[in-house]
């Protein structure tokens, strides 16, 4: 069975700090509304943490119509039908970086707080190990404090810090920070001993 089909059954129940149970499943195509709607709730000071204009509906059309878990692989959290959380595993498919996925995440301001985050990337590297990749980045701006913190707190370490070296939508210069985790598997840290 291929990697696609495999993954488009992909469904796991998990529950959160506060008892409630949240379902976890990859972007379909149908999701465009509530994806859309999730991106909408993000305060707008916090959007310029995110790469793309997400506020247009065009943007989340095009992820929504060219699905491909591949290349892009949004894990979704939903909480009766409601997008709460998504968590993205990237590859780059050949050349340098092929063993290297990035991640990012990204929770519904009512949700945090509740142990989300920590479970999506948690999953989200667990499914990059099983991929066969190598190691997992993610990048952030260096106003992200709390993401920061919450991957360290994962594993990831500090790769590199850039003074000024990314820009805003409104053309305001930020630090670029990479953080990166290697996805050693059990046997391989076994055969270490
Ligand atoms: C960062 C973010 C993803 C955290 O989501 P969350 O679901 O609230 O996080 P969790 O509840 O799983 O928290 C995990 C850990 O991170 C820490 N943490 C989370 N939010 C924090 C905050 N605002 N301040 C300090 N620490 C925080 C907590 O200590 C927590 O540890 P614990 O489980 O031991 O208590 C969320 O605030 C968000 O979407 N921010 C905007 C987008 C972003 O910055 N994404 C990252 C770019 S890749």
């Amino acid at each position: 069975m291929s990697f696609e089909s495999e993954l488009q059954k992909y469904e796991k129940e998990i529950k959160l700090k506060d008892g409630s149970s949240c379902k976890l499943r990859p972007l379909r195509k149908e999701d465009e509304k509530g994806f859309h709607e999730f991106f909408l709730a993000v305060p707008e000071a916090e959007r310029m943490f995110i790469k793309h204009r997400v506020t247009e509906p065009q943007v989340i059309r095009d992820w929504c119509r060219n699905v491909d878990l591949g290349r892009n692989l949004p894990l979704l959290a939903f909480i009766g039908g409601k997008i709460i959380g998504d968590a993205t595993l990237h590859q780059q498919l050949g050349g340098w970086k092929r063993h290297i996925g990035r991640v990012s995440v990204l929770v519904h301001p009512q949700y945090r707080g509740r142990g989300l985050a920590r479970a999506l990337v948690t999953e989200i590297a667990d499914m990059a190990r099983n991929l066969g990749l190598e190691k997992v980045e993610a990048e952030f701006i260096g106003e992200q404090e709390a993401a920061i913190k919450m991957f360290a707190l994962l594993g990831f370490s500090n790769l590199l810090r850039l003074k000024d070296y990314v820009k805003d939508m409104q053309a305001g210069s930020h630090d670029y920070v990479l953080m990166g985790l290697d996805l050693k598997t059990d046997e391989e840290y076994a055969g270490m001993g």
